[in-house]
């Protein structure tokens, strides 16, 4: 038995939730109100002791077995409701490596550093006479005290050891200073403080804790900015300011707002738009994309109008042409609309007057910076404006290159019906035969499969199956398919969206961690869709949100276990690609059903479910489930590519 298994086996779901949630009985099963949305009307969450799960049939339409809703309910990583469920089980869990456990205790030790410190700076403005012109800057920025407390502000005095004495004397040692990024060591090995005379900004990863710090200077200076260089606990570049204080209104409206500097995250969140974050300045990368995944709906990039902004994200532009999909860390706009597409976010643009920081807009006038937010274009919509006003499309040769650059980007979008709106769209703009754009698009798509299918092998076999091809149960049943499809998508990053892609095609919901009944399962897909491959995956299981090295071994595991049955696996092979999908598809089909069914169980046992909404919801399932499953047997019987090969 697993430890997930044998930790369910002792606990009992409804003594469980009971605790948090009053539940009642209702026939087999127990129901309450959903204590992850507002609801007070209908009682719509269900738990069902027999398979040891629930699921809330309202608004947020989620369920899972008792690991989910422990991770839900106290916003633990899966590692750490593991072990909080294991010790509640009374099941004692494996220790961790002397090295996780030393590289745990140094970043537990920098926090310590950089707590410190920036208590220090902050004391530092609130009291110091030198500090005067840096309380004079805020005020005339417009912040108020209650946001120089929350932010935690503070002020690096000019001295050159001012920090350095300070740390010493409370016990800290030189190495540590160094190792936090505070301080800069000579060539002669003596040492001073990197921050002087600067406004100090602490920058908190997303659970609050201080990683590093911007220093802005007070008068001309440069740079502007100063800040702390890479250490073991700060990557400006996968590091969203604010998202500490921005998560929980993100999670509840599934917006965010990216800006681009400090006092933008600072001014919105003194204006009550708690949903910002600022990239600080460098282009978006990928890790602070997927910083925010989880349950976003909708992600708005606030840019600056002027050329170097722009530049700035739309950085990658050259490389668009290729190979799909992006692999750098810097997203280019084709990586966006492709990632936007595999977590399923809707992608805008929000382009402020040149000139206009969102910063000086919130303080002059917060209305108007709640109406842009609203106003933000679709980022396919604006890339074409501003590839558009880039080129001369009168001229031939700019129409040229305008095409050029937009064909890739039309190709990356994966809804039929919009890239067709778009397709119109942009042949208007250019003044072109919309058949000929077409044709390019769909060109450009077919070199993209082509690739794929050429690089594959020319003989595939499913081998444990006397039929390969013939659906899922070749790779095990239930848990088992389950896993087969986790280690195809663990060693080819690339077939997710893929499958995304495919499913919105057939107007199914991307692929979430939802169509998978087991936990661990649940928990690697989610780390498959954060972090990409396998090897991409944290080291350290206190990073925010996640959990790396027991995940690995997890998959590692996984990999054992399912890997001789994909022998010959190649996740490039055009054919491989369509068995993953045929398995996604099945496990959509078994979730589905599987919602049906208790669907039918609730509105049996429960008087006052009202019928309205149960005839809509289950028509809406039913739907989606035909879909699903008229799909895969189109496939299985007309066009299937393995069991051609098979037979040849
Ligand atoms: P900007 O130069 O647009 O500055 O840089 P800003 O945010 O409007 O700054 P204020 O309003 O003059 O104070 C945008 C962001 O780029 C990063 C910072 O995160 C900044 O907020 N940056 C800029 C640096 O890291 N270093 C610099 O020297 C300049
Ligand atoms: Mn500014």
């Amino acid at each position: 038995m697993s430890l997930i298994d044998e930790i369910k086996a002792r606990l009992d779901i409804v003594e469980i939730i009971g605790e948090s949630v009053p539940l009642r009985r209702s026939g087999k099963n127990y129901i309450g109100f959903c204590p992850f949305h507002h609801n007070v009307r209908t009682p719509a969450f269900v738990v069902f002791p027999d398979t040891q799960t629930w699921r809330c049939f309202g608004a947020c339409n989620t369920g899972g077995d008792i690991f989910q809703f422990v991770m839900r309910r106290d916003g633990l990583t899966f590692a750490e409701a593991l072990r909080a469920l294991a010790q509640r089980a009374g099941i004692p869990l494996e220790p961790k490596t002397p090295e996780a456990e030393a590289r745990e205790r140094e970043r537990a030790r920098l926090r310590e550093v950089l707590e410190a410190a920036a208590l220090f700076y902050q004391h530092q403005l609130r009291q110091t006479p030198e500090a005067e012109p840096a309380r004079a800057y805020l005020a005339a920025r417009g912040i108020t005290p209650e946001t120089i407390e929350r932010f935690g502000l503070g002020y690096s005095p000019s001295a050159w050891h001012a920090l350095i004495d300070y740390m010493l004397r409370r016990g800290f040692s030189m190495e540590e200073l160094q190792a936090a990024g505070l301080v800069v060591i000579r060539e002669d090995g003596t040492a001073f403080d990197r921050f002087r005379g600067r406004l100090m900004i602490p920058i908190r990863d997303p659970q609050g804790h201080v990683i590093g710090f911007g220093a802005r200077a007070l008068g001309g200076e440069e740079p502007k900015y100063l800040n702390s260089p890479q250490t073991l606990l700060f990557d400006k570049s996968a590091v969203l300011f604010a998202l500490d204080l921005a998560r929980a209104e993100i999670r509840r409206t599934g917006i965010a707002v990216i800006v681009e500097g400090y006092f933008d995250a600072i001014m919105a969140h003194q204006a009550g738009f708690a949903n910002v974050v600022a990239a600080l300045g460098t282009s978006l990368s990928e890790a602070q994309l997927r910083l925010l995944s989880r349950g976003l709906k909708r992600l708005v990039l606030a840019l600056d109008a002027d050329p170097a902004g722009m530049h700035a994200v739309l950085r990658g532009l050259a490389s668009a042409r290729e190979a799909f999909p992006e692999t750098t860390l810097e997203l280019g706009p084709r990586g966006l609309i492709h990632l936007s597409g595999q977590l399923g976010v809707d992608l805008r643009v929000l382009t402020l007057p040149e000139g206009v920081d969102p910063d000086e807009l919130i303080r002059r006038d917060p209305p108007a910076w709640a109406r842009a937010v609203e106003g933000a274009r679709p980022v396919i919509a604006f890339l074409l404006d501003y590839l558009a006003a880039q080129h001369r499309l009168e001229d031939p040769k700019g129409k040229a290159a305008f095409v050029r650059e937009i064909v890739p980007i039309l190709a990356a979008i994966p809804d039929p019906v919009e890239r067709d709106v778009y397709i119109q769209h942009a042949a208007r703009m250019a003044r072109l035969n919309e058949r000929v754009l077409l044709e390019q698009v769909t060109s450009y798509r077919m070199s993209g499969q082509e690739r794929r299918a050429r690089k594959g092998p020319a003989a595939l076999l499913s081998p444990s199956s006397e039929k390969p091809g013939k659906g899922p149960e070749a790779f095990g049943s239930g848990t088992e398919a389950e896993a087969t499809l986790l280690v195809m998508l663990g060693l080819g990053p690339d077939l997710l969206p893929y499958l995304n892609v495919r499913f919105a095609e057939l107007g199914l919901e991307p692929l979430s961690e939802e169509d998978f009944l087991d936990s661990t399962h649940r928990a690697l897909f989610r780390n498959l869709t954060e972090f990409g491959s396998v090897e991409d995956w944290p080291e350290e299981e206190m990073e925010p949100q996640r959990a790396g090295p027991l995940l690995r071994t997890l998959w590692m595991e996984l990999l054992q276990r399912r890997g001789p049955l994909l022998r010959g696996f190649d996740p490039e092979d055009e054919r491989w690609a369509e068995e993953a999908l045929r398995l996604a598809l099945w496990l959509r089909e078994q979730r589905l059903k599987e919602i049906l069914e208790d669907l039918q169980a609730l509105a049996e046992s429960v008087p006052d479910w009202p019928q309205d909404e149960f005839m809509a919801k289950w028509q809406a399932l039913a739907e989606e489930l035909n879909q699903a499953q008229r799909f895969r047997y189109r496939r299985w019987m007309m066009d299937d590519p393995l069991s051609t090969t098979a037979r040849r």
